[in-house]
């Protein structure tokens, strides 16, 4: 298949589009690099060894999109494009508001225009909220707003695409709820870059392991879990991956309708076991201080899996220490990240 990528250029996005690159389909990344670097790009060619096409354009321009959409005929989207910081989308709603919906809309919009009825979109297990216990299920109820404006971008563009595809029978969009994403590509190109200090837990880890922070702080130990911090469902980035070309795949049958995954691995792990497994590969202690808690924080979050690998045939395969040993060579080889 013909793929657009929206946000391609990406940390999901890069590993995603090598693994539909070694499958044999044709990937065309549209990313404005708000939050990526071209170089990204460049290193998908070369683990690849594929041409990518890859435009500089901002999902939200229509007519740049009309314009690639006329050029390439895709079959198909992945739409990662979307802003993803949580702090600043309480800072700052309405660009995450106009950006996280404005471009979904016109994606809609001009893959109507064009006749291409086959999208994938990256939700997040924050739609879930604190509404129900984990193991999290797709069919769980959902709150009306998440924690935070980032967070209830997801549930809104759930929300129109469920209304869109019943208005158009021969639709097809999947939604796939991503628990916690951590790791790199095995062969240490590409990888997470945040931009300033990152506010996710593994990305800080690995900072502190370079010596670029003096020490991780834990937010909170005195929650209701077994150590006292937060349990996660961390989910390897090439394995998360392989869930949307798992996901592609039921294009390739006859229409799926909507569809709604979660990717994790259905293990939660705490903030200490992360930091534990994280020592532990980088063969060295890392220093660490108790803080209080985080504002929006739930004690724990993992999720069921068993519908992905019932109807996609998919399961996450790598380990938490696959996870920590690829995040640290990429973090070691690429200290400063895609650089400047
Ligand atoms: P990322 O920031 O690395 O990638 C997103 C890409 O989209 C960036 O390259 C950015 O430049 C691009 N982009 C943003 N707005 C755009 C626009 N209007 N037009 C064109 N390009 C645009 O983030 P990621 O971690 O790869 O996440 C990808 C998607 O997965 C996002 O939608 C994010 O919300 C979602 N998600 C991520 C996580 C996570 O922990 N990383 C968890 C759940 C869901
Ligand atoms: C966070 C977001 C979520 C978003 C996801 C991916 C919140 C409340 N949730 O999820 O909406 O989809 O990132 O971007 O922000 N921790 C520390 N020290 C740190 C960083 C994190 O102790 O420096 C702890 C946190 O308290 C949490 C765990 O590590 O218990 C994981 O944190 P994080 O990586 O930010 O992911 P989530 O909070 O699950």
């Amino acid at each position: 298949m013909k793929i657009v990528v929206t946000g391609g250029a990406g940390y999901i996005g890069t590993h995603t589009c090598i693994v539909l690159l070694e499958q044999g389909h044709e990937v065309v990344i549209v990313d404005n690099l708000c939050n990526s670097k071209p170089v990204a790009v460049e290193r998908v060619r070369e683990l690849s060894g594929k041409d990518v096409a890859f435009y500089e354009k901002d999902v939200c321009d229509g007519e740049a999109m009309r314009e690639i959409f006329r050029k390439e005929k895709p079959d198909a989207v992945i739409h990662f494009a979307g802003l993803k910081a949580v702090g600043e989308s309480v800072e700052q709603p309405l660009r995450y508001y106009e950006n996280n919906l404005g471009s979904t809309l016109t994606l809609v919009r001009v893959m109507e225009e064009f006749g291409v009825k086959n999208i994938v979109f990256s939700s997040s297990a924050t739609v879930y909220g604190d509404v129900e216990n984990p193991p999290l299920r797709e069919d769980a109820a959902l709150p009306n707003h998440a924690a935070c404006p980032y967070g209830t971008t997801k549930l809104m563009i759930e929300q129109i695409l469920k209304d869109y595809a019943v208005a158009h029978e021969d639709f097809n969009a999947v939604l796939l709820r991503y628990f916690n994403p951590v790791g790199a590509h095995e062969s240490g190109r590409i990888g997470e870059d945040p931009a300033g200090i990152p506010n996710n837990l593994a990305p800080y880890i690995m900072q502190t392991v370079v010596g670029k922070r003096d020490k991780l702080h834990v937010f909170g130990n005195d929650y209701p879990t077994p150590d006292g911090t937060c349990i996660r469902d961390y989910i390897h980035v090439v394995d998360l991956a392989e869930g949307h070309a798992a996901a592609v795949k039921l294009f390739e049958k006859d229409g799926c309708g909507l569809r709604i995954y979660n990717l994790g691995t259905g293990k939660g792990y705490s903030v200490m076991e992360v930091l534990k497994a994280f020592s532990e590969a980088a063969g060295q202690e890392i220093p660490y201080v108790i803080d209080g808690r985080r504002d929006g924080d739930l004690p724990e979050s993992y999720a069921d899996c068993s519908k992905a690998k019932e109807e996609l045939g998919w399961v996450a395969k790598k380990s938490l220490q696959d996870m920590c040993v690829d995040s640290l060579r990429w973090q070691r080889q690429n200290p400063d990240g895609f650089g400047e």
